[in-house]
């Protein structure tokens, strides 16, 4: 069942974010450039999805974006990494199954040794995940990396047209410690092989994530801002997976929230599964979208099926 951190408003510890980082491939690649490969068009891929171009991995791998990432979160949030006792690496396109990417982020960061470090899987909702894990495993002495980072065109099919055009890569991670600050998290899994699966390579039956997709973000909202007492009004910003600009819209329809107040970069990257939802946080904080004091809401859906949400205060 999903749990309440205490009665609304006073979840303690909670967890505050020191500093966030992003980091992508450098190529770019357009929508145009993929009706080359298949049979597509940059119409059909901006209207049914808002994406125009995505950057795929050439030379990088899920390891070096994902330490691309976390050494910007430290340098943002300004703490000596040896403090770092939880490091969580949420991807389901690891360079190998072992060692872990989190191990292999312990050595190449120079973290301590007597940590806790490993990866997840809970495809999109990967991020979110590791959230509510931090949270939950954070000493209070504790500070935690949370890593999202992805080369999905690594196990994208290339002729497949309904998912070739979708996916990118890149990776995103922040730097948490415990606070005594509101935390509130919803999350939801249920054993679907048939909507969205990654064996050789991803597929997807879209219309059924879709439905999935539209239903879980919606509710992982409701959920989360009621166990934080508030209103769907009263959240400052919203950062879902970056999916599909139409389930975002559906969603804010659906909540009757303005549209504004749903932070989007899937124009830019596509879906980079669990390295969505941070990358799409730190360009928020970054690009002054999120600011200190404010309420967010984070919210992720996708293979599993999975979705989670956490309410935060920045
Ligand atoms: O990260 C995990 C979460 N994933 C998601 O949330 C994805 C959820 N699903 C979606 O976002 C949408 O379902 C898609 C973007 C994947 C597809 O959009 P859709 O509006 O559901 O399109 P559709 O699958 O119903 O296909 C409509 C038409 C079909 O042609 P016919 O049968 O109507 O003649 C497809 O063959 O569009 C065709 N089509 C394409 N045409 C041009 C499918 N892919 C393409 C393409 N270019 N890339």
């Amino acid at each position: 069942m999903e749990k309440t951190m205490g009665p609304a408003g006073v979840s303690a510890p909670g967890i505050r974010i020191l500093g966030t980082g992003s980091a992508a491939p450098a190529q770019i690649v357009s929508n145009d450039d993929l009706t080359r490969i298949v049979d597509t068009n940059d119409e059909w891929i901006r209207s049914r999805t808002g994406i125009c171009e995505r950057r795929i991995a050439t030379v990088e791998t899920t390891r070096s974006l994902a330490r691309a990432a976390a050494r910007a979160a430290l340098a943002s949030s300004a703490i000596d990494p040896a403090r770092i006792s939880l490091l969580l690496c949420a991807t389901v396109t690891p360079d190998q199954a072992s060692p872990s990417l989190a191990c292999f982020l312990q050595r190449d960061l120079g973290l301590r040794e007597q940590m806790l470090a490993f990866d997840l899987n809970a495809a999109c909702s990967g991020f979110i995940y590791a959230l509510i894990c931090a949270q939950r495993l954070l000493d209070p002495e504790g500070i935690a990396l949370v890593v999202g980072s992805e080369t999905l065109s690594r196990r994208t099919d290339f002729t497949d047209r309904n998912t070739c055009v979708l996916f990118g890569d890149g990776a995103g991670a922040a730097v948490l410690e415990p606070a005594p600050v509101p935390f509130f998290w919803s999350a939801t899994a249920c054993g679907d092989d048939d909507a969205l699966s990654i064996r050789e390579h991803i597929r997807m039956d879209g219309q059924a994530v879709f439905r999935f997709a539209t239903k879980a973000l919606a509710a992982r909202i409701r959920e989360v801002t009621e166990k934080a007492g508030r209103a769907v009004a009263e959240i400052d910003l919203f950062v879902c997976h970056q999916a599909n600009r139409r389930i975002i819209t559906h969603a804010a329809r659906q909540l009757a929230v303005p549209l504004e107040r749903f932070f989007m970069n899937l124009a830019t990257y596509g879906n980079t599964s669990a390295a969505s939802v941070p990358l799409a946080l730190d360009e928020a904080v970054t690009g002054g979208r999120l600011k200190r004091g404010q309420r967010v809401v984070l919210v992720g859906f996708g293979g599993g099926l999975t979705s989670g949400a956490v309410y935060l205060e920045y």
